[in-house]
């Protein structure tokens, strides 16, 4: 009842100090992995599991870039995730799910339904 309610659909995972720069962490959000990534001064947010391998490792992965995209390599298999779009670029009909991620203040949200 004392509840703050937050603004519909997005929920605080985590503050930003939390996230290394040029690292990632794990969320929960409505019961889901969430990898959430802090890169250039940039957040990005895609499922957090491998759909290689179905480990939920990819918050743990290396960023970095390749050309034009920011990518995350999978800890298992080392294939890479654009961060913008989840594509696999190794096989891009493999794809995880991009979430909507912000900077509130201090906090870091996640949001359903695609950046
Ligand atoms: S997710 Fe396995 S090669 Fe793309």
């Amino acid at each position: 009842m004392n509840q703050v309610l937050e603004e519909t659909g997005w929920t605080t995972v985590c503050t930003i100090g939390d996230i290394v720069p040029e690292a990632g962490v794990c969320a929960l959000v409505d019961g889901e992995q969430v990898a959430v990534f802090r890169v250039g001064g940039e957040l990005y947010a895609i499922d957090n599991v491998d759909p290689c391998s179905g480990a939920a490792v990819l918050s743990r992965g290396l960023v970095g870039s390749l050309g034009e995209r920011v990518v995350v390599a999978s800890p298992i298999h080392k294939q890479h995730f654009d961060l913008r779009t989840g594509e696999c670029l190794e096989t891009p009909r493999h794809a995880v799910r991009t979430w909507r991620v912000r900077r509130q203040g201090d906090g870091v949200q996640v949001g359903r339904g695609g950046a």
